[in-house]
């Protein structure tokens, strides 16, 4: 486990493009990505050697919104506490810019069998409903 390199702000557009196939098939494109890495909070990657191997952010506005998205562990690396790893750097970044004293929700959306994996670090899901549009820009 100590072998592994963390990276903060360091993942590149390539790099999430890369770690995004690896689990979910055809990934954004680069422009889109570009532009959401230059505009995230914070970013984390894990690298074996120079092998990125993991990757999240979070996204927000520091103040009332902290948002997690994209975690992943590259398969072959899941299972060896990576994912553990990705979510203490997200949780200490919100503990070190949060606006000390207070609480704030931190949330995400998860898929129903990767919410055991988010309760493990004390995430439980209410009754809201995830509501989306594919919205053209012109
Ligand atoms: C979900 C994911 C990030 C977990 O990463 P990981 O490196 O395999 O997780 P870890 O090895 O750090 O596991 C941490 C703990 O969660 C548990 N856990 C991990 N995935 C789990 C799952 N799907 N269901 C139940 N428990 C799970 C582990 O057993 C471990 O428990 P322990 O600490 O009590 O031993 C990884 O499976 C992944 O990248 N999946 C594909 C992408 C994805 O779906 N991401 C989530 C988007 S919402």
């Amino acid at each position: 486990m100590s072998d592994y390199i963390i990276k903060h702000n360091e993942l590149t557009a390539e790099e999430f493009i890369h770690m995004w196939e690896s689990v979910w098939g055809e990934g954004p494109s680069f422009e889109q990505t570009k532009l959401a890495m230059n505009n995230t909070l914070f970013r984390v990657s894990i690298f074996d050697g120079d092998k990125i191997v993991a990757m999240a952010r979070v996204i927000g506005d520091m103040g009332l919104c902290y948002y997690i998205k994209d975690v992943v562990v590259l398969p072959e690396y899941q299972g060896k506490g990576i994912g553990r790893m990705l979510i203490d750097e997200l949780l200490k970044f919100i503990n070190e810019h949060g606006v000390p004293d207070t609480n704030i929700f931190v949330e995400l959306c998860a898929m129903p069998d990767k919410i055991p994996f988010y309760e493990k670090f004390g995430f439980s899901a209410n009754e809201a409903q995830r509501l989306r549009i594919m919205y053209h820009v012109d």
